[in-house]
This record gives C-alpha cells, sequence and structure tokens, in this order.
C-alpha cells in the first residue's frame, strides 16, 4: 500500500491578491523539495493571480468550492469550466463551513462531487462530527451519513481525497489528538472499504484537518491511516512550509 501524503491550505475568505502572490513566492523555494502534493485552496477570484504566482512551482491551486451544473442561473456560483480554464486540479467540497453558514448538506456535496469527478477535478470532500455529536457518541453515525451521501454513485472512489475535519477542531486551537484523529480517519476507511471495495480504501487519501500546525503535525502525520493534512490559519503564513516539511 502506497499513498503519497497530500498537504493543502484553505485559505477560506482571507488574503488578497497582493497578500496572497507574496506569500507564495515566499513558500515556494521552502517548499519545493516536499515529499507531499502541496496546494493552496484558494477564494475564486484569486485563482487566476495565484495560478500565475504558483507557476513552476510545485504548489497547485485549488479551488474552495464548485457548482455541479455545467453553466446557468446560479448566482454567486463557480463552474468546473471556470475552474479548469485556470488549470486547476483540486476543489473542496462540503467544508464545514458551508453546511453550517450555506446550507450545503450531503445531498448537495454529492452533486458538486459527481461534477468535479466528471471534469476530471480531484474533490477535497469534507466531513466530521460537531462537539455535542462527539460528546453524545454519535460520532460514527454521523461520518456515515456524511460518508454514505455525500459519495452516493462515485465509480472510482480512489479519485476522491477525504479531509476528516471535526468541527470543534476547526479554528479553536483544540486539536484532536493523535490517537482521536487517527482512530476516526481508520473508521472512515473501514467505512469506506464497506460502501465501495476494501482494497479501494487503502488507497483513498484521507486527510486530517482542524487547528493542525507546526507544532502537531509531526504527530498527525506518523499516523498509519493519515495522510495529510487540510490546513486553515497555519496555511496563511510561512508555518505552511513547516506543515509540508513534516518529515523533513
Ligand atoms: P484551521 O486549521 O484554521 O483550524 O482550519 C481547518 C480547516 O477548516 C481547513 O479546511
Amino acid at each position: 500500500m502506497s499513498r503519497k501524503a497530500f498537504i493543502a491550505g484553505n485559505w477560506k475568505m482571507n488574503m488578497t491578491a497582493e497578500s496572497g502572490e507574496k506569500l507564495i513566492k515566499e513558500l515556494a523555494p521552502l517548499v519545493k523539495n516536499a515529499s507531499c502534493d502541496v496546494a493552496l485552496c484558494v477564494p475564486a477570484i484569486l485563482i487566476p493571480a495565484m495560478t500565475k504566482a504558483a507557476q513552476g512551482t510545485n504548489i497547485k491551486i485549488g479551488a474552495e468550492n464548485v457548482h455541479w451544473a455545467k453553466s446557468g442561473a446560479y448566482t454567486g456560483e463557480i463552474s468546473t469550466d471556470m475552474l479548469k480554464e485556470y488549470g486547476v486540479e483540486y476543489v473542496i467540497i462540503g467544508h464545514s463551513e458551508r453546511r453550517q453558514y450555506f446550507g450545503e448538506t450531503d445531498e448537495s456535496v454529492n452533486k458538486r462531487t459527481l461534477a468535479a469527478l466528471a471534469a476530471g477535478l480531484t474533490p477535497i470532500v469534507c466531513v466530521g462530527e460537531l462537539l455535542e455529536e462527539r460528546e453524545n457518541g454519535s460520532t460514527e453515525k454521523v461520518l456515515d451519513k456524511q460518508l454514505t451521501v455525500g459519495l452516493n454513485g462515485i465509480e472510482d472512489i480512489t479519485k476522491v481525497v477525504i479531509a476528516y475535519e471535526p468541527v470543534w477542531a476547526i479554528g479553536t486551537g483544540k486539536t484532536a489528538t493523535d490517537e482521536q484523529a487517527q482512530e476516526t480517519i481508520a473508521y472512515i476507511r473501514k467505512k469506506i472499504g464497506e460502501l465501495f471495495c476494501p482494497k479501494c480504501a487503502e488507497k483513498v487519501v484521507i486527510q486530517y484537518g482542524g487547528s493542525m500546525n507546526a507544532g502537531n503535525c509531526k504527530g498527525l502525520m506518523a499516523q498509519p491511516d493519515i495522510d495529510g493534512g487540510l490546513i486553515g490559519g497555519a496555511s496563511l503564513k510561512l508555518d505552511f512550509a513547516t506543515i509540508v516539511n513534516y518529515d523533513k
């Protein structure tokens, strides 16, 4: 079994063309010898400028969302064609902030994921439980539904990246312990094995996300089922390079 590690940043609604370009220029030499795949998922409006800034580097530029329709009357949305025009390869789908603030559901996550795959993009599908759900013991039940509905109808699950982001760990500084993250990600892999096939599940890249930083990345990345990270706050600074170089 060999899964290539994948560290991706999620800029969320941060940065401008100017500050983003500056950061990418500074990060590029620091991450150029990375053994993992590296991406920064940025606000849609910054994609053209960030793609340009990252040209000739090993930093791939990704998007933070994509719509399922080819085109049409969907004010404020972005299509797969629009992303592909700029060479985008990765797109985050179903981030908990989309679920929490913008009504994203497992059903809409599924539609976006299928559309991304059909267009040849790699979806980074986010799943994870709320604090209340962890505390009342329903983490596995919540993940079961997110995975069963969100990944329904996918032909080749190995083309999907999963990001396990416990909602209580996002932006809170409260990281899941190495053991908690490992245990839950192993569960996700097992569930994917049941939904698809155990062999395919072994090939699926599963990231951890939620207050992952320069200090805790090594311990998390040392876990057998954790193949990478989806990094929020720490991807807005040079700490991102330290995370990318977790094995150096
Ligand atoms: P933080 O790293 O800021 O906790 O955010 C994680 C996240 O939501 C990445 O998608």
